[in-house]
């Protein structure tokens, strides 16, 4: 047989997180404390809307860019709960994706030509590096673990070539759980401009802040406005990862063009899920994040109290401690760990940070307190 495939696709790896979290799952009484995946449900009013919605016979094709009810809620929400009053996007300037995932795909699909690079800081989500690779552009890596996970004006000079076209940031991030800092924020706002590029900011995780005076990029920028996209996603904050819901939101002459990918992609997200996507996002998430911020503050205690350093997180549900003491590769370090200790977290190297293991605390308090002991059991063991 001779018939050949599209090539980007040798390079690309299948998720990592996913083989751990079956590695662990194969494991009888395995912790895992692996999935980027909140342990809640969605809430019953949001639930009971699309109940509403197929006994009334929302299933017709609905618009591709989302229902104008649904935009016009997701450009009220980023207006006044996401403070991006000053960029006042329009609902004509959303469109409803299949999750940020969609979200993503579409905006680097509108933007890429074959051989521009984005700049993708690590540790970063491996779904940046291998969408820009599917478009035949190039991943160029800035690694802020040498400056605690913000982004310095050296680091980005040292990046920046003739052919940098966008660069990504996640703040909060996954796997770090860090905030980007003003500075950070102002060096990529100068670096955009200087150097004439994109800034895609994933701002999945944008409600899920435990510090005050978070400012994402988009807020603390509007001037930027006209080539900055945000890509969001209803999954993290409203415990609805499998509703694969998301949107973008950008400067209308962006949105024309990613609308395009979109159209020609997906068509449109379902019509009996849009009136419970606006009940999402008039629900309370305070319960949520406050227990959230509890884990965290637990599982901070813990780690040091087990002697693993951490740049202290201040969003989503992640933490990055580094494992560099032990002289083993990150990955070795979690398959010892669900072997000898039966806990389960994911390799740094899985997000281009080596040295480093991911956390997550979307799970009870129980199995972070177990999952805990027995890493620290495990560490005890190889400090031996
Ligand atoms: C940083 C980041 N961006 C995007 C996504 C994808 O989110 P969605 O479920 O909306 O596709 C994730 C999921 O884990 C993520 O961590």
């Amino acid at each position: 047989m001779s018939l050949t495939l599209n090539s980007t696709l040798a390079a690309l790896k299948p998720s990592g997180i996913r083989r751990f979290s079956a590695m662990a799952k194969a494991t009888p009484g395995c912790i895992s404390l692996t999935l980027g995946e909140p342990d809640g449900n969605t809430d019953e009013t949001v639930k009971a809307q699309v109940t509403a919605d197929l006994a009334a016979n929302l299933t017709h094709y609905p618009a591709n860019n989302g229902q104008p009810y649904l935009r016009e809620a997701i450009a009220a929400h980023m207006r006044d709960v996401r403070g991006l009053g000053a960029l006042g996007y329009t609902p004509d300037e959303v469109v409803v994706t299949n999750g940020a995932t969609e979200a993503l795909c579409a905006t680097l699909g509108a933007m890429l030509n074959p051989g521009d690079e984005v700049i993708i800081p690590t540790p970063a989500y491996i779904l940046y590096e291998s969408i820009t690779i599917l478009n035949s552009a190039t991943p160029v890596y800035l690694d802020t673990c040498p400056t605690g996970f913000q982004i310095t004006r050296e680091a980005l000079a040292a990046v920046a070539s003739e052919r940098t076209k966008a660069i990504i940031i996640t703040s909060p991030n996954n796997p770090t759980g860090c905030v980007l800092n003003a500075d950070s924020l102002d060096a990529v706002a100068d670096f955009a401009v200087e150097h004439d590029v994109f800034v895609i900011c994933d701002d999945v995780y944008g409600r899920l802040v435990y510090a005050d005076g978070f400012q994402s990029f988009a807020a603390r920028h509007p001037e930027l406005r006209d080539r900055i996209v945000v890509c969001d996603s209803f999954s993290k904050p409203y415990a609805m990862t499998g509703w694969r819901l998301g949107w973008i939101a950008a400067d209308a002459w962006f949105v024309a063009q990613a609308a395009k990918v979109h159209q020609y992609m997906v068509s449109s997200v379902p019509s009996f899920v849009q009136h419970a996507a606006v009940a999402a996002l008039e629900s309370d998430i305070e319960p949520a994040l406050e227990m959230y911020r509890e884990r965290r503050d637990l599982v901070l205690r813990r780690l040091d109290e087990i002697g693993l350093p951490v740049n202290r997180p201040d969003g989503a549900f992640y933490v990055f401690p580094s494992i560099e003491q032990f002289g083993l590769s990150s990955e070795e370090f979690c398959e010892r760990l669900i072997r000898e200790a039966g806990v389960a977290l994911v390799p740094g190297s899985l997000f281009g940070a080596e040295g480093h293991v991911r956390l997550s605390y979307c799970c009870s308090m129980e199995d972070i307190a177990e999952g805990l002991n027995r890493l620290e059991s495990f560490v005890r063991k190889l400090e031996a």
